[in-house]
């Protein structure tokens, strides 16, 4: 299976099985937008809290807030998200469709890449063990040929986004014959800066600076509560403030399913520093953040930091921590150094004083502050894509499981009596009432053992608890693990210790 049809079992599987459904569904749904079904809401919400509680319960300096989606407009002057949160978009006359230029542009870069690796693949095959890429691709006439068609358009397209030259945008989509993948014509308008962020009234006067936006980012949520938290809770620099919450985006690329949405979560930490002490900061997060990652079993070899080049106006330092996704190493989450940037400008447009005393230095300062911001939904697709895996069973047989880490999956146990008579279910009962407390459970006595073995993997079930004949008599089950498909037996009483070894949260909190 190549990993563009992965992707699409993917997301077949995520709506066959409760995890995402496209929105609005009865109604031909909406582009970029997504809900999460009944199985979906359960691993969310394990990632939520996975998060949570290594960002406020292993640093005793970070504390958590919950702020709300609407802000004061005068916030997202200062943030420049009104001044400069902007897409290049571009129309295509024909089929009316709009896209985003750069996108555009980038994706035509994408198909040259495509074809020079087709080549290299092409050479691999014929030279067999003795072939050197490196002189392949210095040697090879179509890779030459492509590579320099790859640098000049790259170069111009760099070019283009450092002078936010929307002109060069369009030139370089009209050189390269770019098309409108619907109508197939090259009918372009020119490239306009669209704003991404949502607006509506907030009363109903109507009038134009009664707007108020859907906030594009959590993140400022913590820089207008900064004070209120320093001050209520005594914290002493350094100290972060975390959040997880709605951001909303007016995203035109509707591709790649929940990886960019137009409503989605993020959870950031903002960490404020003294001045002067954001890269070792910065790079302390790094290290902390990887290792948040690297802590759910998915193999290091998964993730890589991607240093950003260009910076943003207000940081001095950034990078991605890029997953390897089906579609490709691609950003799960950014960690920036935004310097004073916005409590400087907070403070500036609100008149209110925002500094922090420092005891130590005997001195008043705006802090500065590092970010840590992951999407949830991104991580979501991260966990499901890296466990979806159809494994061969020998004798023709098949199966599909989801090897979720374990404390994430969302259903940690099942319990399967063997038939649906002769006083199982009844016993089964007792062992749910033994399990409910703890663990999320399903409790299944519909088809064959073999047809419920096969759903729980398919959901990512840790483990199946079997109720048969002879638990009656030594009130022992089966418990079969979802990885090995190994099958012990062990007394109901140890049940929950068994299940708690390897479900518990503190388990990964405790790999960090
Ligand atoms: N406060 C900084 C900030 O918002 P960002 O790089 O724009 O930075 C941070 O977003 C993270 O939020 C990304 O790394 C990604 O995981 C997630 N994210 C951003 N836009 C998204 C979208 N449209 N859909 C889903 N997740 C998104």
């Amino acid at each position: 299976m190549t990993q563009e049809e992965l992707f699409k079992v993917l997301v077949a599987h995520c709506k066959e099985y409760g995890f995402i459904f496209p929105s609005s569904e009865i109604y031909d749904g909406l582009a970029a937008v997504y809900d999460y079904g009944q199985m979906g809401v359960e691993l969310k919400n394990n990632i939520k809290r996975y998060w949570w509680e290594a960002m406020t319960r292993l640093n005793e300096n970070v504390v958590g807030i919950d702020s709300c989606v609407f802000m004061h407009p005068k916030t997202w002057v200062a943030s420049g998200h009104v001044a400069a949160f902007n897409d290049p978009l571009i129309d295509n006359k024909d089929s009316k469709k709009r896209y985003r230029a750069d996108v555009l542009i980038e994706d035509y870069l994408a198909k040259i890449e495509e074809k020079i690796a087709k080549e290299v693949a092409k050479g691999r095959k014929r030279f067999g063990d003795s072939f050197d890429e490196a002189q392949f691709r210095a040697t090879n006439p179509n890779v030459l040929r492509e590579q320099a068609k790859y640098d000049e358009v790259h170069n111009r397209y760099k070019a283009a986004e450092d002078a936010n030259d929307l002109a060069a945008y369009k030139q370089i989509i009209l050189d390269c014959e770019i098309v409108d993948p619907i109508s197939g014509t090259r009918n372009w308008t020119d490239v306009r800066q669209f704003n991404l962020m949502f607006s509506t009234q907030g009363s109903n006067t109507g009038s134009a600076d009664d707007v108020l936006y859907l906030r594009p980012e959590t993140a400022q949520g913590i820089f207008v509560e900064y004070l209120n938290v320093q001050k209520t809770g005594h914290m002493k620099i350094p100290f972060g403030i975390a959040q997880i919450g709605k951001a909303f985006r007016n995203e035109i690329v509707a591709r790649q399913f929940i990886f960019r949405m137009k409503e989605f979560e993020q959870m950031e930490m903002e960490f404020f520093v003294r001045p002067g002490t954001e890269m070792e900061w910065f790079e302390k997060w790094k290290e902390n953040r990887m290792k948040w990652h690297v802590a759910l079993g998915m193999g290091a070899e998964n993730y890589r930091f991607h240093d950003h080049e260009k910076l943003a106006h207000y940081a001095n330092a950034a990078t991605d921590i890029e997953f390897n996704f089906p579609f490709g190493f691609k950003e799960l989450e950014g960690i920036h150094s935004r310097t004073d940037f916005d409590l400087g400008n907070h403070q500036k447009l609100s008149g209110k004083k925002i500094q922090y005393f420092d005891p130590d230095l005997g001195e008043s300062y705006v802090p500065y502050c590092v970010e840590t911001s992951i999407g949830v939904d991104r991580m979501f697709l991260a966990v499901l894509s890296h466990s979806y895996k159809v494994e061969q069973l020998g004798g023709g047989d098949s199966r599909v499981v989801l090897g979720i880490p374990a404390p994430l999956a969302p259903v940690k146990v099942a319990v399967l009596p063997l038939v649906k008579k002769d006083g199982l279910p009844e016993l089964a009962q007792e062992v749910v009432n033994e399990i409910k407390y703890d663990f999320a459970y399903q409790y299944d006595e519909k088809d064959s053992i073999g047809k419920r073995y096969r759903r729980q993997d398919a959901i990512g079930t840790p483990f199946c608890v079997t109720v048969d004949n002879d638990s009656l008599v030594d009130r022992c089950v089966t418990v079969r693990d979802r990885d090995t498909m190994e099958q012990v037996r062990i007394p109901i009483a140890e049940l929950r210790s068994m299940i708690e070894r390897k479900v518990a949260m503190a388990n990964l909190l405790r790999n960090i």
